[in-house]
């Protein structure tokens, strides 16, 4: 279980301010943790895959980020995101730095991701995880019973339905849906 420990607050990005937190949080993982997030080699960033992995979009595309006081200002020690696919469904990944995993930065992202997801109308969130980063599979099985996951190559694809109590769930309230 992902320890407590970790003194900060998760909020989202705004456009325009992602790019130095992607590029903190980027410097701070090891090329094993680069490989599990982004599932090749990635020895640095180019500017145009900083650009992109910085990309804020209202509903379409959020960054959170967990951040931590340091030197009189914050630091970023982890990132989650959240692309929609634009038929209910949103892609959600995680990243948090080397030297603060497993204190409960991510479980905490989880939970926000889920909230985002859910305020924006995302029914499904999908997970590409490496089949063989079988500790974060197994996390995610244990967060989300019920969910799928289909072996896809290298990668197995998490699909998960967001379940909330019916009586919140506006499309039981729309007659429309
Ligand atoms: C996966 C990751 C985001 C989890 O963040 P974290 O802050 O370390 O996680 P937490 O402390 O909240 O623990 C939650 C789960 O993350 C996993 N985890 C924690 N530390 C980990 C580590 N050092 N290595 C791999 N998985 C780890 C565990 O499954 C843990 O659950 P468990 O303790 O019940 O087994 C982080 O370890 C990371 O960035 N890993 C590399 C990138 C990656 O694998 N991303 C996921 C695919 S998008």
């Amino acid at each position: 279980m992902g320890s407590t420990g970790w003194h900060g607050r998760i909020r989202r990005l705004r456009a325009g301010e992602a790019a130095g937190a992607v590029q903190c949080v980027f410097d701070g993982m090891s090329a094993g943790s680069r490989y599990q997030r982004f599932h090749t080699g990635m020895p640095r960033l180019t500017a145009s895959q900083r650009a992109e992995l910085a990309t804020v979009d209202g509903d379409r595309r959020a960054v959170l980020v967990a951040e931590r006081r340091h030197d009189g200002g914050w630091t970023a020690d982890g990132l989650g995101r959240l692309m929609a696919f634009g038929d209910g469904r949103a892609e959600i990944a995680l990243e948090v730095v080397d030297a603060a995993q497993g204190r409960g930065i991510g479980r905490r992202l989880l939970g926000e991701l889920v909230v985002a997801a859910h305020a924006s109308g995302h029914r499904r969130l999908v997970a590409a995880v490496l089949t063989t980063n079988t500790r974060v599979l197994d996390w995610l099985r244990r967060e989300f019973p019920g969910c799928t996951v289909d072996v896809d190559g290298p990668a197995s694809v998490v699909d998960i339905v967001l379940r909330v109590p019916t009586i919140l769930d506006p499309a039981a309230l729309d007659p429309a849906a």
